[in-house]
């Protein structure tokens, strides 16, 4: 399949915003949201962790009268619960000790466009009951104030949780749940739209090759099947990075689908580990084969430490080693340790480091939340 037949099956109305796919359960999608974009009505999208819920997000305001206005993508369990509601809705003058200036929230600076609410099951419950006024009539209060303020702003929300578990545990408000599912957007994972998985390699090859200045892959029919055929958890997502990696390690080459089960099976944790590392003429196109590297001697030193757990150890304590992993300069010796898992300084600060500061991917990386990745940041004060 060449790039020019991809192109003409991405489709004239969203080609633009780069949101590609011509499967059936896509199309069924697509169909919806141009049907419902142009509305102004609020649209809560689910999906697994990685099936394009903010692109579709997106996509709902491109494809609306608010295209020219401002978007807005706040991810909820990013911020800290205490500042969320400052935040969304800002404050007034005075309403606590360091408030000396009125200020503005993202629900203000959203005037006339879109918010694209992101992890909307991390919203806390008091927050939860602003969000439904403002759903309901588009007015809400500033937090230490009196009047009410008037916006025009859409709502699309995004959660991979089940909410309907969180109402009935007490975590989520059934009203605003009700209101919020009214126009329900379902991303299929990519295991229920095979057909496209071709068509984002190729597109992903191309650019990953633009992004790392490396040549464009090439892909044997059988490397496309071994790709189609295998489980990506992480959907889209984790597709992307995958073909990253391989233009990286193969690049400008065919890829074969020995090659594929190569990388595949070495994938011992979400990672796919170079075997052999070429190319050392520069350093800054290598950092990726460095930061392989040391994934590679991370989940080794995992490896170990399972295998002297289970020839030697009968005394540690239960779920030692389900703790989330840690960095490479970890003593090889298992400690006791039981409570709260544990992660420091320098793990968070090379997590954030390779993820370029992206703080959702660090903390899905460190297999810790958003919020909690946050107060760390602050508690270290760490710098990037
Ligand atoms: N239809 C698509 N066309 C092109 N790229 C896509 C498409 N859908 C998703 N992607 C890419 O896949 C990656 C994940 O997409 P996105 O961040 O929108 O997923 P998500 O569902 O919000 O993930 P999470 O649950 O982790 O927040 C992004 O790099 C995005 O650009
Ligand atoms: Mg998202």
């Amino acid at each position: 399949m060449s790039l020019k037949q991809i192109d003409m099956n991405f489709g004239p109305n969203y080609k633009d915003y780069g949101v590609i796919g011509y499967s059936e359960k896509i199309s069924e999608v697509v169909t919806i949201v141009k049907t419902i974009a142009p509305t102004g009505l609020s649209v809560l999208v689910s999906g697994e962790s990685g099936t394009g819920k903010e692109v579709f997000a997106e996509l709902i305001h491109r494809l609306s009268d608010r295209k020219n206005r401002i978007f807005v993508p706040i991810n909820c369990g990013a911020i800290p619960e205490g500042l969320i509601e400052n935040e969304l809705f800002g404050h007034e003058k005075g309403s606590f000790t360091s408030a000396t200036d009125r200020s503005k929230g993202y629900f203000e600076n959203a005037d006339g466009g879109t918010i694209f609410l992101d992890e909307i099951g991390e919203l806390p419950l008091q927050a939860q009951v602003k969000l439904l006024r403002v759903l309901e009539n588009g007015t809400f209060m500033k937090v230490g104030g009196v009047k009410n303020i008037k916006v025009n702003v859409r709502i699309v929300a995004a959660t991979n949780k089940d909410l309907v578990k969180m109402v009935e545990k007490g975590q989520f408000r059934e009203d605003l749940y009700y209101r919020l599912k009214a126009v329900t957007i379902n991303l299929p994972s990519l295991r229920e739209r095979l057909a496209d998985i071709p068509v984002f390699v190729l597109k992903f090859a191309f650019d990953s090759a633009a992004k790392y200045k490396r040549d464009v892959l090439t892909f044997e029919k059988d490397a496309i099947s071994e790709i189609v055929n295998h489980h990506w958890k992480g959907n889209i997502r984790e597709l992307k990075n995958f073909i990253d990696m391989l233009t990286v390690m193969e690049t400008g080459k065919t890829v074969t689908g020995a090659s594929v089960r190569k990388y595949l099976k070495s994938d011992v944790s979400g990672s796919y580990l170079p075997v052999l590392v070429k190319d050392n003429e520069d350093s800054e196109k290598n950092s990726e084969v460095v930061f392989r590297t040391l994934l590679e001697i991370k989940n080794e030193i995992n490896l170990i430490k399972k295998f002297i757990f289970n020839t030697y150890s009968r005394n540690i304590s239960p779920g030692y080693f389900d703790r989330p992993e840690r960095t490479v300069e970890e003593p090889s010796e298992p400690e006791i340790v039981s409570g709260e898992p544990v992660t420091d300084k320098d793990e968070i600060v090379f997590t954030l480091k390779k993820h370029g500061g992206n703080r959702r991917k660090a903390a899905s990386e460190l297999k810790i939340s958003e919020r909690t990745l946050y107060r760390k940041i602050e508690k270290y004060g760490i710098e990037l």
